[in-house]
């Protein structure tokens, strides 16, 4: 599998980068710790598709998603949308700081903490 290292401490609280993995996008955000407030004290159990930000990330500050959206397979725009996240202009989907869907087409949230689903390694020793 494919392996990329990225060096966090480049990346500054409250900024995006996008990194290239097997010729897709993926997103990681450094979250402010009001983001991640934010994204804890959403009723996620309301959402289309219900997951809690636990769930979504090994270290709350670190979120990395595969940044293609999943209606189908736009880029979307960091730092847009109605939810503070991500707004995918191709047809309109919306969502969080935690990549969950939150308005628009696209059926589930980004595909979320690659950490955890594939050998995308990122040290975290900052
Ligand atoms: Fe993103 Fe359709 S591809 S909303």
């Amino acid at each position: 599998l494919a392996k990329v290292e990225v060096e966090l401490a480049s990346i500054p609280e409250g900024k995006n980068v996008i990194i290239k993995w097997r010729g897709k996008p993926v997103f990681i955000r450094h979250r402010t710790s009001e983001e991640i407030e934010e994204a804890k004290q959403t009723d996620w159990k309301t959402l289309r598709d219900p997951e809690s930000d636990e769930q979504r990330t090994k270290k709350p500050e670190w979120l990395v998603m595969l940044g293609v959206c999943t209606h189908l397979g736009c880029v979307p725009i960091g730092e847009a949308g109605d939810y503070g996240g991500w707004f995918c202009p191709c047809h309109g989907s919306h969502y969080d700081i935690s990549g969950r869907i939150r308005k628009g087409p696209a059926p589930v949230c980004f595909y979320p903490d690659l950490l955890r689903r594939v050998s995308l390694t990122i040290p975290f020793s900052l």
